[in-house]
């Protein structure tokens, strides 16, 4: 039995369990084995994924989500991209820090890698924590084009027993409102229409929510036994939909946010922006039975959801939902309740150079990409960027190439690369240090807002 110096990650060496994600991934190359020589080769292709019984052909790296990519803090990260795509195409890794050239945005660090054509990202992961992958390209991503990749530190101050990632997202395919199970890879889940009945942050329609590539009818499931402690790796990779996170019967211990660590807080729900992620540590009591792990669609009622089940019953037996997640209102996560364990090392006094962004529409700061303006830096800087949200619509903010700090009345705010502004007069400030030389984006992680042009360059000059 775990005791509470353990569980707040005081005990270093406390053995751990890894489980390779959840039943909902198949395994694949990925994992370890990418620090190794001849790394990993991702193949961007068209594919076929199977949901709740339909067949639906969109893209991808071969499953939904891509292959789990694992590395430790240090490591160097290599990853041969091959398109078999009939489109332009690259990766993004969403939250770290590489070098500008391989940081995935076509026709700003990068060339597109065009069909039949391959390229090697290559750089080095000194900063452990929960991160993603992702296509850069229009709306490739919305189709399947993603996977979690996660850089464990060198040694884990946490201590648990098993764990889990468990990646959220939208999805528009399959679905009868949306012209079927349709043979044709070009729809995608990325398709303009808008129609259906499903209203949700950017007005399009995205019915159906998957946990891990998987339909709410054909859940994951994440065994368990009593008394275990779970990590979860909660990530948000939806094109349109933030997301509410819950797990009937328990509470959630928040310990990381966008792969950062913060005091450990005890909260009831997460919400997440696109582009955000959260690792809890979920005490399992003593107790059996199945549990709801919910997922709701911020601002609209849709469900996702995962299984989290006590004991030995054979995986096909199908899990019994012991109940709905009746939490989802309870105490929810906020960044002001969030304290950095490790905060950025900002100088004394005031920032040097200050940005006042107004999000409104689709705009930042008044202007669209890509006719918008640079936002100069220069290196060594301490940049502040300041939002205020004259929108209906909240936005999801994300900077690359660097971790910033959100500021919070306590001045230890939590160290984040995404964070959510809210709608109607929502104001969020964050510091960074300008340590990264090139191109950055920022932008909004809606990605039909980004494609409305809701994005900017941070330009070191
Ligand atoms: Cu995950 Cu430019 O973003
Ligand atoms: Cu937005």
């Amino acid at each position: 039995p775990a005791t509470r110096r353990q569980f707040l990650g005081l005990t270093a060496a406390a053995g751990f369990a890894l489980v390779t994600g959840c039943s909902a991934r198949q395994p694949t190359a990925a994992g370890p084995s990418t620090s190794t020589p001849g790394g990993l080769r991702l193949t961007a292709a068209p594919m076929r994924v199977d949901l709740a019984g339909s067949e639906i052909p969109t893209w991808g790296y071969g499953t939904l989500p891509g292959p789990e990519i694992r590395l430790r803090a240090g490591d160097r990260l290599r990853v041969e991209l091959d398109n078999e795509l009939p489109d332009d195409t690259t990766i993004h890794w969403h939250g770290l820090a590489p070098p500008n050239r391989m940081d995935g945005v076509p026709g700003l660090t990068q060339d597109p890698v065009a069909p039949g054509e391959r390229f090697t990202y290559e750089f080095e992961t000194p900063t452990a924590g929960s991160f993603m992958y992702h296509a850069h390209v229009g709306m490739q991503l919305d189709r399947g084009l993603y996977g979690p990749l996660v850089v464990e530190p060198r040694s884990e101050e946490l201590s648990y027993d098993r764990e889990y990632t468990l990646m959220l997202d939208d999805w528009r395919d399959g679905m009868d409102a949306h012209g079927g199970h349709g043979a044709d890879a070009g729809h995608g889940s990325a398709a303009e229409d808008d129609g259906g009945d499903a209203v949700s942050f950017g007005g399009r329609s995205y019915p159906l929510l998957l946990v891990n590539g998987r339909p709410p009818e054909d859940p994951p499931v994440l065994e368990t036994r009593p008394g275990d402690r779970l990590r979860l790796r909660v990530m948000n990779i939806a094109a349109d939909t933030g997301f509410r996170f819950a797990i009937a019967g328990h509470r959630l211990t928040v310990t990381h946010t966008d792969g950062m660590p913060v005091e450990p807080i005890p909260v009831d729900a997460l919400r997440l922006g696109m582009g955000e992620r959260y690792d809890v540590l979920v005490e399992s009591a003593q107790r059996g039975g199945a549990w709801q792990v919910g997922v709701q669609a911020e601002g609209r009622g849709g469900w996702g959801r995962a299984v989290l089940r006590y004991g030995g019953s054979p995986a096909s037996s199908p899990p019994a939902v012991a109940q709905r997640p009746g939490e989802l209102d309870g105490r929810l996560v906020a960044y002001a309740d969030l304290l950095a364990r490790e905060p950025l090392t900002l100088p004394a006094g005031s920032p040097d150079r200050v940005y006042d962004l107004e999000l409104s529409g689709t705009q930042i700061g008044g202007q669209s990409y890509p006719d918008a303006d640079p936002l100069p830096v220069a290196e060594g800087e301490w940049v502040r960027i300041t939002m205020r949200n004259t929108s209906a619509k909240w936005h999801p903010m994300h900077l690359h190439g660097h971790h910033f700090q959100v500021l919070t009345p306590t001045g230890r705010g939590p160290v984040k690369d995404t964070a959510t502004v809210a709608a109607r007069g929502g104001v969020l400030s964050f510091d960074f240090l300008a340590t990264n030389p090139g191109d950055w984006l920022f932008h909004c992680h809606n990605h039909h807002h980004m494609e409305d042009g809701m994005v900017r360059v941070v330009r070191y000059r």
